[in-house]
């Protein structure tokens, strides 16, 4: 190799540094926005305009019925659930009642005081989609109390 082939190489080696440090220093940033302007309920901003709307949402159908206890499912179920979906359930025995409120807390963390359960039950038992035909509702029990006999 000659000294000039080698200072050739040096040069060339130099020049890239050279360049490459340009380049990166004036680099365009690609994720740099492009400026919004928002028009009234319209935002628009690189080729994309969003529009606001309005939409209107069904009414509630359903409320939970007056019934023994009905405050309670009120206040430990339909921050989940709709009055309706509580009332459209096939007819669940205590048991079965027992084990849907275990597995809320349990599974859905769900914050019933398990005090309450007792009460609950008896008010699910009583809401007339539960009951049979004929069937009298059980006496009102107050929460963290057992049902009356
Ligand atoms: C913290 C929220 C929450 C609360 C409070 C809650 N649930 Fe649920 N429940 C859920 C979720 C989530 C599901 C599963 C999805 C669904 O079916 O809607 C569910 C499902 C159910 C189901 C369908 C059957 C099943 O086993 O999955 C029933 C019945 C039910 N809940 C009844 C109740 C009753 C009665 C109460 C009040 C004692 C209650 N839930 C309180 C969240 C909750």
């Amino acid at each position: 190799m000659t000294g000039r082939t080698i200072a050739l190489s040096a040069l060339a080696v130099f020049a890239v540094l050279v360049f490459g440090w340009l380049a990166f220093i004036h680099r365009v940033d690609p994720v740099a926005a492009p400026p919004v302007a928002a028009l009234g309920s319209a935002v628009s901003g690189g080729g994309v305009t969003l529009v606001s709307d309005s939409i209107t949402l069904p009414d509630e159908t359903a409320a939970l019925p007056d019934t023994p206890g009905s405050a309670l499912i009120t206040a430990n179920c339909t921050a989940c659930h709709s009055p309706e979906m509580i009332l459209t359930q096939p007819q669940l025995n205590a048991e079965k009642w027992q084990a849907t409120i275990d597995k809320m807390r349990g599974v859905y963390k769900a914050p019933i005081a398990p005090a309450d359960d007792t009460a609950l039950i008896a008010a699910l038992t009583a809401l007339p989609t539960q009951m049979t035909p004929g069937q009298v509702a059980p006496a009102p029990t107050a929460p963290g109390q057992a049902p009356a006999k």
